[in-house]
């Protein structure tokens, strides 16, 4: 045990060391911008995406027109580009080399919407972490990840890339990535995090991709906010603007969230950049006349870096001669940008050991931790008895996601090389060899057939059938909206045909969203979700299938019965008519009189509930909670709350829970959500294991921002559950005075 008086030294040498080099990177900061002339520094602020010809660029790298390039991956390249760059421009100051990788590089994780349903940030760092040194030995030191777009619309494809509905588990994610992709301490492995897209991207009207959104400040503040917050505080070296304006104001000319809040109120000390071309798009908005005018907008209102629109190397020296643009505005997007350089090492050393790199790609150890991670994704939604599955039978392994390399990674895997991916069918051949027949039934998610005797033919001759169902790839992600999510094409057919057949039928669905699958579950008698699981999906489900790994996953997002639902999430307000389970369709009579006297807030055709509500799993085993109980009844706004309960495993598997702790506050200046997830734990139990558990929660985490827009604890009455999902427990009051 350390002496307090050695904690007090190593504390006071750390707060040196971190000042001091606090202190001489903004030395060396000044020094080079007393060196730049204005072209220079706008050189600084330009990004331009690298494909192709390092030769094509030589000319603006030698003028310092470049400050950073995206998606080139050949690290012989990359040195090419940074050895221009280093050597035969004035300056000599080094590239930020970018890329998306967004749920790893060559080795490819769940989608990051799969990663935070495994409700386990250690090891969604872990998997950053392996991103982070497969893409920094290629010479990448800059990533657009993690996407921390709060998403309450699964017709939005976007909903894969990011962290679901929920913003505590949203933070939790984004500060897991953040050390991931950065490494706790700088070094050469540190990939800078960039938080994005900055801000409301996934609260687009209708989930239509780029659209317009409306978000009022109490919710921006207490929703879409606080993730990106988290992120500043987890030390995010960058962050991205949106395409969408906000209430007619595009994100990357707004002044109010890029200064007043990212800079004033948060203390953001890195580099800010746009979007693809979003600076460009802002005349599309109809907010600036052209390049010219948008690009002062954008670097006023505190854009450091333009990406593709070429906006800033065209018109800012023109506009800083006019004065339009004041030259301390650019000195301060150049030194956000030199911080980066600097804090990434990147003056000392930019250039990789090309040899080096290749053994790093797809080690043993990698593979390993994405199979993991794929393990803990998948949410088992149904279970009649069928899982786990015993022994080595006759499996027919039917479906367009069985044996589909491509698919399996999921969106924003541009480097994940399908070669790699081991699928479903190739697990299972491995495992079962001469115990599977394969018959696709589908080419992909979207094909169509009008009979399947060949599938349901080989149904007759298996013990148990495994149908892989769901999306291609392509079907979620950036631009890729949907306004109808059941299955495409003619899975739901086939599942059906194979469920007439009457042999044990388990489905597997690996998507970017949760898609509707109400109308499927029938034909199943069980079903995985994996949503993309990555490179190692298929051994990660046939371990989970076979009860090697007990499935753990968590919804991080509300599944709907219909779209028509949408957008439908847990933490909503209680509203002035809270559903109380009414009149549905089929039983009003004909011509019924007309009254809404008690009536509520719901579908007369689909009722108020989801098909599956957030952080809902079930397990091969069964949990209950019980000896729920507060350490007070009354607190004040500096006590931290204990919650203290019994966790107990009453199955006969071993398993892990995700116990999740939600509160409401049930009178506020503003109406406050029905509840909110402000704690989980993971908790691993062997069966008929019981243990007491505490989890702590400070009653400053309870603080949202009022009508006065000041963020604050309000006293009054308030409830807590603990629980294996949003929709179950009992509520727990306490109150704060
Ligand atoms: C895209 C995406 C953004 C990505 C960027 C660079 O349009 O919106 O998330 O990081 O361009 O590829």
């Amino acid at each position: 045990m350390h002496s307090f008086r050695t904690l007090l030294v190593a504390f006071a040498a750390g707060l040196l060391l971190s000042c001091s080099s606090q202190d001489v990177t903004e030395k060396q900061i000044d020094q080079l911008l007393a060196k730049m002339t204005l072209a220079e520094k706008i050189g600084q602020m330009n990004q331009v995406s690298a494909g192709g010809d390092v030769a094509n660029y030589a000319e603006a790298l030698r003028k310092g027109q470049i400050g950073s390039i995206l998606n080139e991956v050949d690290p012989v390249k990359i040195n090419e580009f940074q050895r221009i760059a280093v050597t035969e421009s004035r300056l000599g100051i080094p590239l930020l080399v970018a890329r998306d990788v967004i749920h790893g590089f060559h080795t490819v994780y769940p989608i990051p919407l799969g990663l935070a349903a495994t409700f386990d940030p250690a090891l969604v760092e872990e998997g950053a972490r392996v991103a982070a040194l497969e893409a920094t030995a290629q010479g990448i030191r800059w990533t657009f990840s993690p996407m921390l777009d709060i998403a309450r619309d699964p017709r939005w494809g976007r909903m894969a890339e990011g962290s679901g509905e929920d913003p505590y588990l949203d933070a939790c994610m984004a500060e897991a990535m953040i050390y991931g992709y950065q490494g706790r301490t700088a070094d050469s492995t540190s990939m800078a995090a960039c938080i994005k897209h900055f801000v409301g991207y996934g609260a687009a009207e209708g989930g239509r991709d780029y659209n317009s959104t409306l978000i009022p400040e109490h919710l921006l503040r207490n929703v879409y906010l606080p993730p990106f917050e988290a992120g500043v505080q987890a030390g995010a070296m960058t962050l991205m603007t949106s395409f969408n304006d906000n209430d007619g104001v595009p994100s990357t000319g707004n002044t109010y969230i890029l200064k007043d809040i990212l800079r004033n109120e948060w203390g953001f000390d890195g580099l800010v950049v746009t979007d693809w071309n979003s600076m460009g798009e802002m005349i599309n908005h109809g907010f600036g006349a052209d390049r010219k005018d948008v690009a002062e907008k954008a670097v006023n209102a505190g854009v450091d870096m333009d990406m593709m629109t070429m906006g800033f190397i065209s018109h800012l020296e023109e506009l800083v001669k006019s004065g339009a643009v004041k030259e301390k505005t650019i000195d301060n997007a150049v030194r956000n940008i030199l911080r980066v350089k600097i804090k990434l090492g990147l003056f000392e050393n930019p250039y990789i050991d090309v040899e080096a790199s290749k053994p790093v790609q797809y080690a043993p150890e990698h593979l390993a931790s994405a199979q993991k991670t794929a393990e803990e994704a998948a949410i088992l939604l149904k279970n009649n008895g069928v899982l786990p599955l015993k022994g080595s039978r006759r499996i027919l392994v039917t479906g367009p996601l069985a044996d589909a390399p491509h698919d399996q990674l999921g969106t924003w895997a541009f480097d994940g090389e399908k070669a790699h991916t081991v699928t479903p069918l190739k697990a299972l051949q491995e495992r079962f060899p001469g115990q599977v027949e394969f018959v696709p039934g589908l080419r992909y998610s979207r094909d169509y057939r009008d009979r399947f005797d060949d599938v349901v033919a080989a149904a007759r001759r298996a013990d148990v059938v495994l149908a892989f169902l769901g999306e291609e790839a392509i079907l979620s992600g950036e631009a890729h909206s949907l306004a109808d999510l059941n299955l495409k094409g003619s899975q739901s057919e086939l599942l059906s045909a194979l469920k007439a057949t009457g042999k044990p039928v388990v489905a597997v669905v690996m998507a970017g969203r949760p898609l509707t699958i109400e109308r499927d579950l029938p034909n199943a008698d069980a079903l995985l979700y994996s949503f993309h699981p990555g490179t190692m999906g298929g051994p990660a489900l046939v371990n989970l299938l076979w009860g090697d790994v007990n499935p753990s996953g968590k919804t991080p997002v509300t599944f709907l019965r219909t779209v028509g639902q949408a957008p439908m999430y847990y933490n909503h307000n209680m509203t002035g008519r809270p559903y109380s389970g009414e009149l549905l369709l089929d039983a009003i009579q004909p011509e019924a009189g007309q009254t809404s006297l008690g009536n509520t807030s719901y579908y007369l055709d689909y009722g108020a509930y989801p098909l599956f509500p957030f952080g809902y799993g079930l397990s091969y085993t069964s949990f209950a909670y019980s000896a729920i109980g507060l350490d007070k009844d009354t607190y004040k706004v500096d006590d931290t709350i204990t919650v203290n309960f019994i966790l107990t495993n009453t199955g006969a598997y071993d398993g892990t829970e995700v116990a999740q702790v939600y509160v409401r506050d049930l009178v506020g200046s503003i109406a406050r959500p029905v509840k909110e997830l402000k704690a989980f734990e993971r908790v691993s139990l062997k069966a008929g294991e019981s243990r007491t558990l505490s989890v702590k929660i400070p009653v400053k985490e309870l603080a949202f921002y009022g009508l006065d827009g000041k963020k604050k604890v309000e006293p009054g009455d308030f409830q807590l559950w603990v629980a294996g999902d949003s929709a179950s427990g009992t509520p727990v009051p306490f109150a704060i005075h």
